[in-house]
């Protein structure tokens, strides 16, 4: 595995080799959520390149920049088991210059749910993304189910710019619990964790009433809202794939998303219908 914090110079190493080229973009504090990932890029492809990056353009003031999780050295291990070939781990300075073309995420898909709550996230995530996908050109990018807004706004960039890559949607990787695995699950005391088990709890549930045939989202929402208190819930919301809100499940064109804090650590979850 060769390791590059220049852009320029992993491009030049990039140039003229044979074969697909994967692109799995992270920000480091590898689990096995993005260790699925990386496998599935390194069964799917010839070459396999990993970005760890804490894109400061992301981070809203007053969130978790700083503290954000960082683990070089055991992220560095973790992708070298995994088979990747190329390591990108740019630091802010390389990767962005002042006053800037920048990407605006589109209205609706963009400012709902996360987007509402976080005005400008997206703007940053897709923006660092373009510019992972322009220095990498990789055939195909991995991405988790887990951020299905992240994922669907990275889709409609693709679409919008006529970028030609194939984004592959990776299942959310769980612990044996249910607990969706995420990079800030290091924040929860033990004490926390049993809590936070209450939102992968309520997304059960709520596939259980819709198994069982309920369809009204208020219905599900509400039920939903039981089971989570009393976690401070920003938002439990039905959507499309649009990102428009649904009085009824439409089965194969839902997702039921979930954002909660527990304690100060916002978690996020989602189930897709
Ligand atoms: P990060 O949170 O590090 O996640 C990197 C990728 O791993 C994302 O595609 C995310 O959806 C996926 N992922 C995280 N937890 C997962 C889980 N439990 N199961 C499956 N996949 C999971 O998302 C970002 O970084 C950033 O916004 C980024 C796209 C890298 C842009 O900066």
């Amino acid at each position: 595995m060769t390791v590059f914090r220049d852009p320029i110079a992993l491009q030049e190493a990039l140039k003229g080799l044979q074969g697909s080229i994967a692109l799995v973009p992270t920000m480091g504090a590898l689990h096995l959520g993005h260790r699925t990932l990386m496998e599935q890029a390194r069964q799917d492809n010839d070459i396999v390149v990993v970005s760890i990056f804490v894109n400061p353009t992301q981070f809203l003031e007053g969130e978790d920049l700083e503290n954000y999780p960082r683990k070089e050295e055991a992220d560095r291990r973790i992708c070298e088991l995994s088979g990747v070939d190329y390591l990108f781990y740019p630091d802010a300075t390389v990767m962005y210059g002042h006053d800037e073309v920048h990407i605006c995420a589109p209205d609706i898909r963009a400012y709902v749910l996360e987007g509402l709550l976080r005005p400008g996230h997206f703007d940053g995530v897709l923006t660092v993304v373009l510019k992972l996908f322009h220095i990498v050109m990789p055939d195909r990018a991995y991405f988790g189910k887990k951020d299905a807004q992240q994922l669907a706004l990275i889709e409609q960039m693709l679409r919008n710019f006529f970028l030609q890559i194939s984004i592959v949607a990776v299942d959310t990787v769980r612990e044996n619990d249910g607990l969706a695995l995420s990079s800030r699950n290091v924040y929860l005391s033990d004490a926390q964790r049993q809590e936070a088990l209450k939102i992968s709890s309520a997304l059960n549930h709520a596939g259980k009433m819709i198994a069982q045939g309920v369809r009204n989202t208020e219905e599900i929402i509400q039920q939903m809202q039981q089971i989570m208190a009393p976690l401070e819930v920003e938002y439990i919301a039905c959507v499309n794939r649009a990102f428009q809100y649904l009085e009824h499940i439409e089965m194969g064109n839902s997702i039921i998303l979930v954002a909660a804090r527990v304690g100060t650590t916002r978690l996020i979850d989602n189930v897709q219908l």
